[in-house]
């Protein structure tokens, strides 16, 4: 097959979903300083990032990474064009990330049982019930919210996981009034023929395309061929994190995210807009990365750091 006949099967641009700030850094053992965290995320805003998950109201008892919150989302430099999103559990979360300024919040559910206790100490239907109020009057103080899904193409616990499950799990979400739906593989172990049917058994459910966001993890490798199966299925909206730093506490074989780095680079090449300069990614995650110690797992960062 040539080049261009993959290329006419994929959109002409896409949107990223930087979450470096926050899934990159709610995992990392390493104390990262507030100030690095400002940092990071201004440089993203100057890379041409649109979308930039800032940080999470959670329980900084759960994910201390993140204790920070208000400090960072109040100091962040706030570019004209760019939206800056946070993850939000419940009532408590909302009420922190209204306070602290956000436009735009994510609530967090899991298509499966066991992640769901891990992650939010509540079961799936408990989740649903947590989120409903924070979606509501988020809505109707006109935030932007986005639903994420985990554990979509597997479980570190349970395996397997059954796209009709998934599919049942996103109209639930979904129905609580998200404007986007960013399914999760949260440990990175989906290959793209899962892929793509995933994304066609949720379009059957009459979800358009484009409220459909893929967030990757790249522990098997598997991130960029992921990406390119759900394009050619018609989504045009991509999570990834800067460097390729990333990680759930909450499961252990989740590893670093596809890189925004890796994404770029093959968005560039193929010819696919995303508005992003790919070396001011490198070198926002290098600093950041050697400022406090942590290693770059992103290659192409990597890559050009070294050339
Ligand atoms: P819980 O312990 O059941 O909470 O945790 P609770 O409601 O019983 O409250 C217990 C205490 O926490 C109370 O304080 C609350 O005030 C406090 P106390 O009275 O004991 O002093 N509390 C809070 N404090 C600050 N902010 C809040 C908040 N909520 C409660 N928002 C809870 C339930 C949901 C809070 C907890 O499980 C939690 O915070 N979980 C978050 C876990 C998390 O952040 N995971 C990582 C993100 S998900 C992810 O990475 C996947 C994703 O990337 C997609 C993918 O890859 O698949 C998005
Ligand atoms: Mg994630």
């Amino acid at each position: 097959m040539s080049t261009s006949n993959l290329r006419k099967r994929l959109p002409a641009e896409i949107t990223i979903v930087e979450v470096g700030p926050r899934d990159g850094l709610q995992n990392q053992s390493q104390e990262v300083p507030s100030e690095l965290k400002i940092e990071f995320v201004n440089a993203l805003s100057l890379a041409g990032l649109k979308v930039i998950e800032v940080t999470s109201f959670v329980d900084p008892k759960w994910v201390p990474q993140l204790a920070d919150a208000e400090l960072v989302m109040k100091q962040i430099d706030r570019a004209d064009g760019v939206r800056y999103p946070v993850l939000v559990p419940n009532e408590k979360g909302l009420d922190r990330a209204i306070e602290a300024g956000a436009q735009e919040i994510s609530i967090f559910a899991s298509a499966t049982e066991t992640f769901s206790q891990k992650n939010l100490n509540r079961s799936r239907d408990e989740a649903i019930e947590m989120f409903r109020p924070v979606a509501k009057r988020a809505k109707e103080e006109s935030l932007r919210v986005r639903g994420y899904l985990s554990m979509v193409l597997g479980d570190p616990w349970e395996g397997e996981v059954d796209v009709v499950h998934v599919a049942d799990a996103s109209e639930r979400l979904m129905d609580l009034g998200c404007d986007e739906l960013s399914l999760g593989d949260t440990i990175g172990v989906g290959t793209g023929g899962k892929v793509q049917e995933l994304i066609g058994t949720i379009i059957d459910r009459g979800f358009a395309a484009e409220v459909l966001a893929v967030h990757f993890h790249d522990t098997y490798g598997q991130g960029l061929a992921n990406v390119l199966a759900a394009l050619e299925m018609g989504v045009t909206i991509v999570d990834s994190s800067a460097g390729g730093l990333g990680g759930c506490p909450f499961a252990k074989s989740a590893t670093g995210n596809l890189a925004t780095e890796d994404l770029v680079w093959m968005c560039d090449g193929l010819g696919i807009a995303t508005g992003v300069d790919v070396q001011a990614v490198a070198s926002a995650s290098t600093s950041l990365c050697r400022k406090a110690n942590i290693p770059v797992p992103g290659r192409v960062a990597r890559a050009l750091e070294n050339g």
